[in-house]
């Protein structure tokens, strides 16, 4: 064993290749091993890789917490591949919620429900709720069934990066600190669950996701945003009902730079902020769309894709993030992008990844 950092142990991590068309069962088991004696497990999801341990094995979970450096006061979610566990660790399922778990799962809507006291505290941050999601990936269902016990899996980075879309990522942050991890490839929606609060009246939006606004409020009619979805400046700590919302999230080493507005208003303005920092001597990255990629003359431009198809935005958004610190960029300006459908999660974590250093471009 080896000693990294101050005191932790190093350990090895295995990488386990699964076929998500039909996963392996040793491979799978092999993982379940590992969280069913309280060790870490990354896996992939629809949204991001999660970093699995048994949600009622109170020192799994907290060194899950540990091997991400996560704050102690921001619960993970607990994964769940039934419907019946979800009331191992709810106290109550509403009707609401059973309506969109019916209607969302497997898929990425995470419901914030009353905890069951089965859960230990530490999973749930000593609060009197617990975020509960069904995942929509062969890979995930087929670990937590074999687990045999509810998953708590935040997603798989140090805290404070990028989340893991691809098993490389999670390698990047957490290789030596993890005991395996399952790479099912890249992950389809690229941004986390949607985070539901359905123990209020009408229920709200705590985190923008891969369920978009307008389904649930198809669904549900009433439906709130809490105002930290949409801030664009930092939310006062009272404010914030997410505890994860208040922690700085997202971030690539290089500085991030937001421009909001019509097209052609934004891409005039990031040229403008360009030339402003190459005359300063920094290496400059642009973050941008199909559209507008040849428009930019930077050392390196990045397209997220077809603003027309918010999908491939997102699903691109965190590898993108990370490539521009592999590339050793001083700063990147973004291209905002309609907060429509899954452009709402796109910008809510590209406003948090620049710390809310949004530029408004007339
Ligand atoms: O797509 C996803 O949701 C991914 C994959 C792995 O499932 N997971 C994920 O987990 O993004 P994590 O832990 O990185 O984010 C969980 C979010 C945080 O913003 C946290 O504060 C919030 O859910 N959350 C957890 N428990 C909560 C609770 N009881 N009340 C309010 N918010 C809660
Ligand atoms: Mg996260």
């Amino acid at each position: 064993m080896l000693r990294c950092g101050s005191q932790r142990l190093m350990k090895k991590t295995v990488l386990l290749r699964v076929d998500p068309e039909a996963p392996n069962v040793e491979r799978i088991r092999a993982g379940a091993g590992f969280i069913r004696s309280g060790g870490l497990v990354a896996f992939p999801t629809e949204t991001v890789y999660g970093l699995g341990a048994d949600t009622l094995n109170a020192k799994a979970v907290l060194a899950l917490f540990e091997a991400k450096r996560r704050p102690l006061d921001n619960p993970p979610i607990v994964h769940v591949c039934d419907f019946g566990d979800v009331i191992r660790v709810a106290k109550e399922v509403p009707a609401v919620a059973e309506g969109l778990m019916r209607r969302f799962w497997p898929g990425p809507l995470t419901l914030i429900l009353k905890r069951s006291r089965v859960v230990p505290d530490v999973a749930v941050a000593g609060l009197d709720t617990v975020a509960v999601r069904m995942p929509r990936h062969s890979v995930a269902l087929a670990l937590i069934r074999e687990s045999g016990c509810p998953v708590s899996a935040p997603s798989a980075n140090l805290a404070g990066k990028p989340s893991p879309t691809m098993a490389r990522h999670v390698l990047e942050d957490l290789d030596g600190r993890i005991d395996a991890v399952l790479d099912g490839g890249p992950t389809a929606v690229g941004v986390e669950s949607t985070v539901l609060d359905v123990t209020v009246e009408p229920p709200q939006v705590l985190r923008p996701g891969g369920t978009p606004f307008e389904s649930l409020k198809e669904v549900l009619g009433r439906v709130e945003l809490n105002p930290a979805v949409t801030a664009e400046r930092p939310v006062s700590v009272e404010k914030v009902r997410s505890p994860g919302l208040k922690h700085k999230h997202y971030a690539p080493d290089a500085n991030l730079v937001v421009v909001e507005g019509e097209l052609s208003a934004v891409v005039r303005r990031v040229n403008e902020l360009v030339a402003y920092y190459l005359k300063r001597g920094s290496r400059v990255g642009v973050l941008c769309t199909a559209e507008t990629a040849g428009s930019y003359r930077a050392h390196v431009v990045k397209s997220l894709g077809s603003r027309g198809e918010l999908g491939s935005v997102a699903r691109s958004l965190f590898a993108c993030l990370r490539e521009f610190d592999s590339e050793g960029v001083d700063l990147i300006v973004a291209e905002g992008v309609p907060l429509e459908g899954l452009g709402l999660a796109v910008m809510n974590r590209l406003r948090r990844a620049s710390g809310y250093k949004i530029v408004k471009a007339t």
